[in-house]
């Protein structure tokens, strides 16, 4: 059985308290109302990690940074190791969203080095994909996201690869309003094992949580999670108010 996997990514919102209110309310939900094995990670601000981390501590609750830099320690002003990461009590990296690699130009190489540290210090990378709409409307989107896996993860060794979470995040859906519908999710979702198994085989393909991203909400998540293809979900928006993200999570 696949891993089904909640994770909130918050991106630059909630100050400290704010956040704190946050966690401490999905940690509440979670233990009174959640009965699924859905693994749910918080993705805070970098400067909330570790008081976020201590407080979901003895809680089903795991959390994760948003990005960490592509070298291990030394004068790069401003970034974060994994390590550190690590040292605050997080379990999980997402690396590779849209975002980044729009705002700060990070690219498919720059990301196998984060991927490969990542994996070193014993994170879990939440490795983010996914196509513009201009290039679905060409139909590469298919080759665009395996180009993605293939330039960023393919290097890895199987038992490696298989320590991955990936999200396939189209970006015309995120923060859009509009959702992949599920045919395209599934689609998608499908075609992304089907390029896994082509390098590391079937076997290890079925073990990899494959998360949709992308004005997923409570009131279209149950569909989106039934999709055979479809793990769970990397949550932007709906992760910021507890009663929506705990809803998303039972929707398994
Ligand atoms: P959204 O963001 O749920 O607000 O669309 C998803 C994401 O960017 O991870």
């Amino acid at each position: 059985m696949r891993k089904k996997i909640v994770a909130g990514n918050w991106k630059m919102n909630k100050t400290l308290e704010e956040g704190l209110t946050l966690a401490s309310e999905v940690v509440n939900m979670v233990k009174d109302e959640v009965n699924n094995q859905a693994e749910v990670v918080l993705c805070t601000p970098a400067v909330s990690l570790h008081a976020v981390s201590k407080l979901v501590e003895g809680s089903k609750v795991k959390t994760g940074a948003q990005n960490c830099y592509d070298k291990e320690s030394g004068a790069y002003t401003g970034e974060i190791s994994v390590s550190m990461i690590r040292s605050v009590g997080a379990s999980h990296v997402i690396l590779g969203h849209s975002e980044r690699r729009e705002y700060f130009g990070e690219s498919n190489t720059m990301l196998a080095d984060k991927v490969n540290l990542t994996l070193k210090a014993g994170l879990t990378p939440i490795f983010c994909c996914g196509e513009t709409l201009k290039q679905r409307e060409a139909g590469i989107h298919i080759a665009f996201v395996n180009s993605q896996l293939t330039e960023s993860l393919f290097h890895l060794s199987a038992e490696e690869f298989q320590k991955v979470v990936i999200a396939y995040e189209p970006i015309w859906a995120i923060g859009t309003g509009v959702t992949a519908s599920t045919a395209q999710a599934q689609e998608m979702h499908a075609e992304i094992r089907k390029h896994i198994a082509s390098k590391y085989g079937q076997a290890v393909a079925d073990t990899i949580s494959i998360l949709y991203g992308g004005s997923c909400k409570p009131d279209n998540a149950k569909e989106l999670f039934a999709c055979k293809d479809v793990d769970g979900g990397l949550i932007g928006g709906a992760s910021l108010k507890s009663r929506d993200f705990v809803d998303i999570i039972k929707s398994f």
